[in-house]
């Protein structure tokens, strides 16, 4: 199949997910933590330091952030739409879950892994094969634009049904990071849903985690507060196809 690599430093987003685990019922299979996991309660800052407002994300911007490892990337979006609301997903291992949705006032804020299912694609400083491609986008992975992208193999990722696969070879979503928001508009990240592959990046990635974190540093917990910024800041180039 031909394909054309659209190289794009734009401010389109990403997205994420997340669900209050107050909000999870036994569906989620929490009490058997094989896809519900709670990790530290994280809160999101900007570049600066500062709490991270949810009323301050830009629509349908694609942010990222660290979480819940030190090396483990996620994105963070408000998306266009409101998500849908208790999304059945099931794992390769046909585990069975449910994703309740997104968070803030119209349920737009989304929290998702940024690494690929499919083969451990995700965001870097150099460039980012892994995004968020608005709705008024196009992709070759999929029929319409607002869904996440790794354009490695051309695999879709639909951040508005807990991050099911759309397109592609992918075989099950990507997890997505459950969020808090506060009475104060603050947003915390406390948990992953869904089935993650932090232990095969990390296998998969060594000896660059231990060029940039330090022999054990890559998979360190995140603690107290994890930094967020653009994601268009964060890479060389977004590469969009
Ligand atoms: S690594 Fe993402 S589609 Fe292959």
């Amino acid at each position: 199949m031909e394909r054309r690599n659209f190289l794009k430093v734009s401010a389109t987003s990403a997205l994420a997910v997340a669900v209050a685990p107050s909000l999870i019922t036994q569906e989620l299979r929490a009490e058997d933590g094989a896809l519900f996991k709670t990790y530290e309660k994280v809160q999101l800052k900007d570049t600066e330091g500062n709490p991270l407002k949810a009323s301050t994300l830009v629509k349908e911007e694609a942010y990222v952030f660290n979480y819940p490892h030190a090396a483990t990337p996620a994105l963070l979006v408000d998306l266009a739409t409101a998500t849908k609301k208790d999304v059945k997903l099931t794992a390769d291992d046909g585990t069975e879950y449910i994703y309740k949705g997104g968070h803030g006032a119209n349920s737009t804020i989304v929290a998702y892994s940024a690494i690929c299912p499919h083969s451990l694609t995700h965001p870097q400083k150099s460039m980012s094969m892994f995004n968020y491609v608005d709705e008024k986008g196009k992709t070759m992975s999929y029929s319409k634009g607002g869904v996440m992208v790794c354009t490695s193999h051309l695999s879709a990722f639909e951040p508005k049904e807990g991050g099911k696969v759309v397109g592609g070879p992918a075989t099950q979503a990507v997890p997505a990071i459950i969020l808090e928001i506060d009475k104060d508009d603050n947003i915390w990240a406390v948990a992953v849903l869904g089935p993650d592959k932090f232990q095969d990046f990390f296998a998969a990635f060594k000896q660059d985690h231990k060029a940039e974190y330090g022999r054990k540093g890559a998979k360190k917990l995140v603690k107290e507060s994890a930094k967020v910024q653009k994601l268009k800041d964060f890479t060389a180039q977004m590469i969009i196809a």
